[in-house]
């Protein structure tokens, strides 16, 4: 039987869109494209000058009539949510918007056990509390639409909960599951009680962004060739360096300028070496909200790691079998 699919969208042409963490990665992308497309743009990131030059960019290839607009807001404090709302109405003389993504998002504390309380309800608030508090501000205003559409961005690990062997995963993973039930619970409420609204929730696997040297910004770092030798001895502590050694990544008795250049390294090839760059990331992203999809699964290891894990949940967290399902012919 065919999945029953929601409302699609014809175009997203005239309509005013809101994208958090719009200054890098898939939300820059989702604003350069939503305005290509003919579709207002407010966009908010808590770093401000990239989210202007986000605009920037997104206002030099826009279609006619296009207006986009960059603020400075932290998703994860309230309050600020609710000035990013009342701001952007003001500048687009609109009592409403069509679409929202809630595409703001960090990593960080992996570790429930060794990382700091700090590090993880940082990291948890937001990738939660952001997506929940964009809900609370605009679900009325996507009601005004009379036919919204919210947008929220989980993550594979809304339903695998690490990042392999040896990586666990605890905050960012917790709170992208939330996201996930959130979006799913929303689906018959919505249907039930606003259905000129509906929900889809983007579940990307590896995508190509400065996502590892925003986090490390976010935990108030510096890039990582301007890390103290403390900080980096902190990031990567005595039993982390040990692993990285076994594992061939770090050579024996490394300096602190190597960890330096190891953690620059990490985060340019976790942008560099991804099988799916963010602009074709935010194409299938933008393909599924026109289609009606509810659950949007953003390149092929995503799907792969889908299809494993529903098959065969016990075996979700046993590598080895899972690795057997994902290549069944090899
Ligand atoms: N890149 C991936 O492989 C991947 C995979 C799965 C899910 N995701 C999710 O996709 C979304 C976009 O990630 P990306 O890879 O494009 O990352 P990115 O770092 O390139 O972009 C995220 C943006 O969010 C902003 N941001 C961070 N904290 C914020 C806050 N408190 N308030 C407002 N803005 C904030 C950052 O400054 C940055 O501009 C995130 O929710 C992320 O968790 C990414």
């Amino acid at each position: 039987m065919e999945a029953r699919r929601c409302r699609t969208v014809e175009s997203f042409t005239g309509k005013l869109a809101v994208v958090t963490g719009g200054g890098s990665g898939m939300g820059r992308e989702l604003v350069r494209q939503l305005a290509a497309q003919g579709c207002s743009v407010a966009t908010c990131d808590i770093n401000e000058p990239s989210v202007q030059e986000t605009a920037e960019l997104a206002l030099a290839d826009a279609a006619p009539g296009v207006q986009v607009s960059s603020h400075a807001c932290d998703v994860s404090d309230e309050a600020q949510v609710l000035v990013f709302r009342d701001a952007l109405l003001e500048a687009h003389a609109s009592d409403h918007v069509d679409l929202v993504f809630s595409n703001a998002g960090i990593g960080g504390a992996g570790s429930f056990v060794k990382d700091d309380r700090e590090d993880w309800e940082r990291t948890f608030a937001v990738d939660w509390w952001g997506v929940y508090y964009c809900a609370r501000a605009f679900l009325p205003l996507l009601i005004a639409s009379g036919d919204g559409v919210l947008v929220n961005t989980s993550s594979v690990n809304g339903f695998w909960a690490t990042l392999g062997p040896g990586m666990p995963n605890n905050a960012y993973s917790t709170a992208k599951f939330a996201v996930k039930g959130f979006s799913e619970a929303l689906i018959e409420d919505l249907r039930s009680n606003a259905p000129q609204v509906r929900v889809a929730v983007v579940m990307p696997g590896h995508v190509g962004t400065d996502i590892v040297a925003n986090s490390m910004r976010a935990r108030g770092l510096p890039d990582p060739e301007h890390m103290s030798d403390a900080q980096v001895q902190e990031l990567i502590p005595a039993d982390a360096q040990a692993k990285l050694i076994s594992a061939g990544l770090l050579a024996e008795g490394a300096s602190a300028d190597d960890l330096r250049k190891m953690l620059a390294r990490l985060a340019a090839d976790f942008r560099d070496k991804a099988p799916l760059t963010a602009a074709d990331a935010a194409t299938v992203i933008l393909d599924g909200v026109r289609s009606g999809a509810w659950r949007i699964l953003v390149g092929q290891d995503a799907q792969i790691l889908d299809a494993a894990v529903r098959a065969k949940p016990e075996a979700a967290y046993d590598y080895a079998e899972l690795g057997r399902m994902a290549r069944p012919d090899e």
